[in-house]
């Protein structure tokens, strides 16, 4: 729990378990493969606080809008629908896995959207977690709807549980409400922090090296890192993508575990890793200004 002993002692036992990381570098990891196979690896509550964007299973031919053209919503082979039941079946099947990987106190964080929430907060509370709290992360800037048939998209949800019913989770409370949230449309100073988080999508610096299709904003990882873990604890995302989570670890001195099957996302991973340690060690400013908020 945030003391870096223990965690250095969970690392080394988890890293026996999981075998030669695909890329290491301080305190974060990502290792190539399946969730459903490596999560059972992980040692019993070695882990802090699990951020998971499963697949949504929402790519199945439809169409949307970006930058004023129509493009396919398909995000991957990974993102196909196999059905209501093998959808549900899958989801079960991590969120099961993940429970005995977390620490007694421990915390769930799953995002999605209607295509796949209400499923994974249904596995959730029967595998026996503790819901916490459902997010709305409200994007401004969301694209438009082409059909003009529904209401425009413009949210996700953000399920936030505990590994039990009795336990103490760790929540920031005090700096989610004392401190400096600029990026947020809805926060006023020095008021409680809301369950709808007005945030803009990805910014033009973190699709530098290209974008993965369902990265999420740094923004929205940096306030789930700072509000529900503490320096030193073991962070770990199952579904790492161009690894957000790690990224809002790293920045705030937490160790880091990224899992994906897809070689290609884990390579953008390290490209955004090693540019972002790189402004770390090169510029006091940004250091000053990720650092000092806790
Ligand atoms: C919604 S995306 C995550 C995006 C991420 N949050 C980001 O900011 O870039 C889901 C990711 O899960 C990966 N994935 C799908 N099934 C998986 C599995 N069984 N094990 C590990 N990764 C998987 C996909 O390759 C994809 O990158």
């Amino acid at each position: 729990m945030g003391m870096s002993g223990i965690i250095v002692e969970n690392m080394k036992s988890i890293i026996e378990k999981l075998g030669k990381p695909y890329f290491k570098d301080e305190n974060f990891f990502l290792y190539h493969g399946n969730s459903l196979e490596l999560l059972k690896e992980i040692p019993e509550g070695s882990v802090d606080m699990i951020f998971a964007d499963p697949p949504y299973n929402l790519s199945n031919g439809g169409f949307t809008v970006h930058a004023g053209k129509r493009v396919s919503v398909n995000k991957g082979n990974w993102d196909k629908s196999k059905g209501f039941e093998a959808d549900f079946a899958f989801q079960k099947e991590w969120i099961e896995l993940c429970h005995p990987t977390l620490q007694l106190n421990g915390t769930l964080w799953v995002s999605g959207t209607y295509h796949s929430i209400y499923q994974c907060g249904c596995a959730l509370q029967s595998a026996g977690y503790h819901i916490l709290n459902d997010i709305s992360w409200y994007k401004p800037n969301a694209s438009p709807n082409l059909s003009g048939r529904y209401f425009t998209a413009s949210h996700e949800t953000l399920i936030w549980a505990r590994k039990e019913k009795n336990g103490k989770h760790t929540f920031n409370y005090k700096h989610m409400r004392e401190g400096e949230w600029p990026e947020d449309m809805l926060k006023r100073r020095g008021k409680q922090m809301r369950s709808v988080w007005a945030i803009n999508t990805p910014q033009v610096w973190e699709k530098k090296f290209g974008k993965h299709p369902t990265q999420k904003p740094f923004n929205v990882l940096k306030r789930v890192i700072l509000a529900s873990t503490n320096k030193g604890d073991l962070v770990l995302d199952p579904f790492t993508g161009s690894s957000t989570t790690g990224l809002s670890a790293y920045a705030f001195g937490r160790s880091f575990i990224g899992i994906d099957t897809e070689k290609e996302y884990l390579d953008l991973s390290i490209q955004r890793f090693k540019e972002f340690q790189g402004r770390f060690r090169n510029q006091l400013e940004f250091h000053k200004n990720y650092t000092s908020v806790e």
